[in-house]
């Protein structure tokens, strides 16, 4: 489906039926991201994923974008798929920077929050600096050397040893992203501020899952956000690397079934 807002054409996936769950993908991806949870979740809920701007058929923009901006975003989706209950958002990676800069924009419209492979504080010096590598790389070789340059860290090492089809996949994803929707990311990310207050201040049901083998944010990212928000439930799945959410779907979709009984 497609929204229109302001020269931005957003494509989204609107799938099953009951409480509304919006699916945030990671960088630079998009929102294929999501196959199997579209697949196994929508009897249970009912799945938006949007193609974030500048990600997969959504166009770009010129860089760069905010994490405000994307929360902007998702939330003209909600409204315009006619969502004015409450949704719990989810959000992997990037997509858990922008479900956070949406917590602080628009507490009222937050009913629950999964946070996948993600973390809460900001990008150091250091990694700054590597956005903005990240982002000539980008400006000179194209979306192919970002995704020569992650893939090795996206996925668990079993995972990219073991299964061809998931590695392709995961390479296409990043390759057809727009270099102005990489640059724009990269922006956001380096300018997102640190989210340990929000998520201190949460006052919702939280869940964090994380995959054990994650090498581009490590698990222990998860363990420190669990440990600001004590009530939230953390799951780390074995054999799961950075896309945990392909690597080990049934897990995934267990988790987040279970997550979702208490909507
Ligand atoms: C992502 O997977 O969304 C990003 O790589 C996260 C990051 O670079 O901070």
């Amino acid at each position: 489906m497609k929204l229109v807002i302001d020269g931005l054409h957003m494509e989204y996936e609107d799938r099953g039926r009951g409480t509304p769950v919006l699916l945030i993908h990671g960088y630079p991806l998009n929102r294929t991201l999501w196959d199997p949870q579209m697949k196994g979740l929508a009897d249970t809920a009912r799945l938006l994923a949007p193609d974030l701007r500048g990600h997969g058929e959504s166009n770009a923009t010129p860089a760069p974008y905010s994490m405000d901006m994307l929360a902007d975003d998702c939330r003209a989706l909600l409204d315009a798929a006619g969502v004015n209950t409450p949704a719990v958002l989810c959000g992997l990676s990037m997509g858990g920077y922008v479900a956070l800069a949406f917590c602080r924009k628009y507490p009222e419209r937050v009913a629950g929050l999964v946070l996948a492979a993600t973390k809460m504080g900001a990008d150091s010096a250091e990694g700054k600096a590597g956005r903005d590598k990240s982002a000539a790389l980008a400006r000179e070789k194209g979306a192919a050397a970002i995704a020569e340059a992650m893939l090795p860290k996206m996925l668990a090492p079993q995972t990219a040893a073991n299964r061809p089809q998931l590695v392709d996949r995961a390479r296409k994803m990043m390759e057809s992203t727009s270099v102005e929707g990489i640059v724009g990311a990269l922006m956001a990310m380096k300018e997102r501020p640190d989210s340990t207050p929000t998520v201190k201040a949460l006052d919702l049901p939280l869940l964090v899952i994380h995959g054990m083998e994650d090498q581009l944010i490590p698990v222990s990212e998860a363990e420190a956000t669990r440990a600001a928000a004590p009530d939230a439930r953390l799951e780390r799945l074995p054999e799961a690397g950075h896309l945990l959410n392909l690597e080990q779907p049934e897990r995934f979709n267990a988790a987040l079934r279970e997550f979702l009984r208490q909507f």
